[in-house]
């Protein structure tokens, strides 16, 4: 992707870039809806990544284009929100801004990425965490990792308005090639955890749109969940630090959508907890276990998932997979399959066969491989 926005910031700029920054995208194995409700995830770094390079410009002016949609976009980013990539863009140029790193010279930037947009695959912190590293390597500062995914998260979350929680940019920017990141949301303590098993991506062709999805709404009945048990419980924080013992209070105590959302972002706590457990001690057959408890639990209480993904998850479970379950915030996009090595053509096959007798169409099933976190980006004839 280096050389894709290299060659497209000259055919744009005329001239080449002085700096540059990259981050990946992400699955998540297990914890999902989790992070804004103050509970852990366990994400993993993909290695397809986004790079943008980036060059000095017109002092209160950033000018984008990325190889996605080859449109040329200018704003005047204190003034204007920008729209679509840009806006990500100006929200990025805006926190760092907050962060006392300022844009002296304006910026021009040229985005190029493998990782797909709506997929699930967090393609929103891939940009907002490679934006923050080129801005910054520009105005001449080198970003830590912490203040790299605040940066994104600010970016997305108060100025797109998407109520994210903070898994996508803390994985962008922490990602570690071959490990599983332990993320507790309500402390922020992080645990690298070797990831040794073998996945496979199924990407079912179902595009959401996080801001105008289910997104927001859920985050809503989350609050509303909250706000209800404080009154047995006047110290609660988030939901998910509801006592894992008291799940079948949750029955008695909320109405019937609020408890089914509870009962899963509590008991998809407990699992993901397990889950690094497991992992830790290459338990990998019972981490695939709750892979597909956590599935079914997004399915019937969270109600994030859509019938293309639970298809999948179905024919993988049909087919001997060791787990499946849909990654990211769901309603379409991809689902994560674990699976013995030496299964991969029958499980695909499986899959395969069976998407296509009830959809007509076939999903993109690739074998995924982890990758690292975000850098900065060295451009070939310059310090940057
Ligand atoms: C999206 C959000 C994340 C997280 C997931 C669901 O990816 O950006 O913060 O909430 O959905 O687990």
């Amino acid at each position: 992707m280096t050389r894709e926005a290299i060659a497209l910031f000259r055919e744009t700029f005329g001239v080449a870039p002085s700096h540059g920054g990259s981050a990946p995208g992400r699955v998540n194995l297990i914890g999902e809806h989790t992070d804004y409700n103050g509970g852990p995830v366990l994400p993993m770094a993909i290695a397809r990544r986004t790079v943008v390079m980036a060059g000095p410009g017109q002092p209160g002016v950033i000018e984008v284009i990325s190889t996605r949609d080859r449109e040329r976009g200018r704003v005047e980013y204190r003034l204007e929100p920008g729209k679509g990539t840009t806006g990500f863009v100006v929200g990025v140029a805006r926190a760092l801004e907050r962060q006392g790193i300022a844009l002296t010279a304006g910026a021009r930037l040229a985005i190029a990425s493998d990782v797909p947009v709506g997929a699930g695959l967090a393609s929103s912190a891939a940009l907002t965490v490679s934006t923050a590293y080129a801005l910054a390597a520009l105005a001449g500062t080198k970003l830590a990792a912490k203040l790299a995914w605040l940066v994104g998260y600010q970016a997305e979350h108060d100025h797109v308005g998407v109520r994210c929680g903070t898994m996508d940019q803390t994985i962008a920017a922490l990602g570690k090639k071959g490990h599983a990141l332990l993320l507790e949301c309500s402390s922020g303590a992080t645990k690298q955890i070797p990831f040794r098993g073998t996945l496979l991506l199924v990407d079912t062709g179902v595009r959401h749109d996080l801001a105008h999805s289910a997104f927001n709404t859920r985050r809503a009945e989350c609050e509303a969940a909250v706000e209800k048990l404080r009154e047995v419980h006047p110290g609660l924080r988030w939901l998910a630090l509801w006592p894992a013992e008291e799940i079948p209070r949750l029955a008695r105590l909320l109405p019937p959508t609020l408890r089914a959302r509870a009962q899963h972002v509590v008991g998809e706590t407990v699992r993901t907890r397990a889950a690094a457990r497991l992992l830790e001690r290459g338990r990998l057959g019972n981490f695939g276990k709750l892979m597909y408890q956590s599935h079914e639990s997004c399915r019937r209480r969270y109600e994030c998932s859509a019938p293309e993904l639970d298809l999948v998850v179905q024919a993988a479970r049909r087919a001997g997979a060791m787990g499946a379950r849909m990654t990211g915030a769901g309603w379409g996009g991809a689902a994560l399959v674990l699976i013995r090595p030496r299964d991969a053509d029958k499980v695909s096959s499986v899959i395969r066969a069976a998407f296509e007798r009830r959809f007509g169409r076939a999903p993109a099933i690739t074998g995924l491989e982890s990758g690292a976190g975000a850098r900065v980006e060295k451009v070939p004839g310059t310090n940057g």
